[in-house]
């Protein structure tokens, strides 16, 4: 079975989220299980100096002006770049300029993204013809609706990392991107009288999948669906939507083998634990003190992530002695607030304002316990990374962090089935219950090391993604 990943970002080559951490893992995990895959990805200058040996497939002219086709290796696994500078020669976020604007071709951009998607399943490369092309993100959204408009040479699947992001577009587009007026309806690929690049994706494809069992279900309510959940609904009610859940990629992500870590441990011997903590109070300037309680977040600074809920509750961290290291980017707002919170306890908290991979991995392993008090969370992968390094996650109930994280209660510690903490609520109160309950379990050191033994032993590996979405295709 062949099958093609359309989509933006690639770990480590080019990453702004969780995204790129799939598709850095899930095409090699199937590879490893047989299957013939292949990425299709912009060649945004960071791709192409990952991938500096290519060779050109196929040269044209379209819509999107002058495009080349070029094929390389990534790590063993075939790569097509589009090779189109004067659309994806561009430094830094693949999305938007510095001051987080859209570009403004970004439907041209995505538009071609998605096209060269379908051509792949009809003999744009005569060697190779995707059977199932797989579209990740509103990013590639248009791929199912080409191939609709082609006839359907391959099946489609369309997962969703976020509905929050949609890809809208002015009417005006849809001849410019070379799709039929026809589509452009409410059984279509029309919302709110634009175009929408995610409900093509939706609609057009054979199946779509969401990044956990929990997000998959939410997705079908007013709450989480941003005007979408009739569409939904139905495709959920048609078996059309499922949950799949995202996986850990143990080479980049494993406290034994971490190749960030100057000191590894492993859930017999944890040693190796304090020191990183011991490094990583050292880097924030935190007091070095092995027995305060220390909460690590590591994220986008952007609404979904409660981020605000975390500011208004920082305080019973400080008040119960515990510390509190942040690392984040996104809106200067955010940025500006929790600097602010970094000044008003300087003994407490510290924050590091940016996107820091190796300082990321240093969190994960020296913190006692990982935030994630998301509003809503696809699927979240710095919970899982935390269990896996026994880091206890700290989470909201929604979501993926609903699947994976299992609070500490009498009865969950005595069935040793607790990896966590988590809150109902998004909002400060609760946060702060959640708060109050990982210093209470702090004070109990047995039982704290045996939620963290559960949490270390828990499997995410991706080879069990790799098999659900084989048995998906199998059934297209
Ligand atoms: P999302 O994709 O919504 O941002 P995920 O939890 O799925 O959330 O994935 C986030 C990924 O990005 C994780 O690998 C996390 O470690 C990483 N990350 C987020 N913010 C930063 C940052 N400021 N520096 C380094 N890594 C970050
Ligand atoms: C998105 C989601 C996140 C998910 C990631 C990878 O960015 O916000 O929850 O883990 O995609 O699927």
């Amino acid at each position: 079975m062949k099958v093609l990943h359309v989509c933006s970002e690639l770990y480590p080559l080019l990453k702004t989220g969780g995204l790129a951490d799939v598709i850095g893992a899930l095409p090699f995990a199937q590879k490893m299980i047989g299957m013939d895959v292949r990425i299709l990805l912009p060649a945004y200058p960071a791709i192409f100096r990952g991938i500096p040996e290519t060779h050109v497939v196929a040269e044209f002219d379209n819509f999107a002006g002058h495009v080349v086709l070029q094929y390389g290796e990534y790590n063993g696994l075939g790569v097509y770049l589009i090779d189109a500078p004067h659309l994806y020669a561009r430094e830094g976020n693949p999305y938007h300029d510095a001051d987080y604007n859209d570009y403004g071709d970004n439907y041209k951009r995505f538009a071609l993204l998605g096209w060269i998607g379908a051509e792949l399943a009809t003999g744009l490369d005569s060697w190779w013809r995707a059977e199932i092309v797989h579209g990740h993100d509103w990013h590639a959204g248009l791929a199912a609706a080409y191939l609709v408009n082609k006839g359907k040479p391959a099946k489609s699947v369309f997962t969703i990392h976020n509905l929050a992001y949609q890809g809208q577009f002015a009417r005006r587009h849809l001849d410019e991107i070379g799709l039929p007026e026809s589509m452009f309806d409410m059984n279509g690929l029309e919302l709110f009288g634009q175009i929408s690049y995610l409900k093509a994706g939706l609609y057009y494809s054979d199946a779509v999948t969401a990044v956990s069992p929990t997000y998959a279900q939410e997705i079908t309510t007013e709450e989480f669906a941003y005007g979408l959940q009739g569409l939904l609904g139905s495709l959920r009610e048609q078996g059309k939507l499922v949950g799949i859940l995202n996986g850990v990629d143990e080479q980049i992500w494993h406290p034994s083998c971490d190749g960030y870590l100057q000191y590894h441990y492993k859930q017999k011997n944890i040693a190796g634990k304090k020191k990183n903590k011991a490094e990583l109070q050292a880097y924030f300037n935190l007091p070095p003190k092995e027995e305060a309680l220390l909460f690590v977040m590591v994220t986008r600074l952007t609404e979904q992530k409660g981020i605000d809920l975390l500011i208004e509750s920082a305080d019973e961290i400080v008040a119960q002695g515990g510390q509190l290291a942040l690392l984040g980017s996104g809106a200067p707002h955010w940025e500006a607030a929790v600097r602010a919170l970094a000044e008003a306890y300087p003994a407490n908290i510290a924050v590091k304002i940016g996107y820091d991979e190796a300082l990321s991995h240093l969190m994960v392993a020296g913190g006692d316990v990982i935030l994630v008090p998301s509003r809503f969370e696809p699927c979240g992968l710095t919970q899982l990374y935390g269990l896996q390094y026994g880091t206890l996650p700290l989470v909201r109930k929604t979501g993926g962090l609903a699947d994976t994280v299992v609070n500490s209660t009498a009865d969950s510690i005595k069935e040793r089935t607790a990896t966590g903490f988590v809150f109902q609520q998004a909002n400060a109160t609760d946060l702060r219950q959640a708060i109050r309950q990982a210093f209470s379990l702090w004070q109990k050191p047995k039982i704290w090391s045996m939620v963290r033994a559960n949490a270390m032993s828990q499997d995410f590996s991706w080879r069990n993604a790799a098999q659900h979405y084989q048995a998906l295709y199998r059934r297209l």
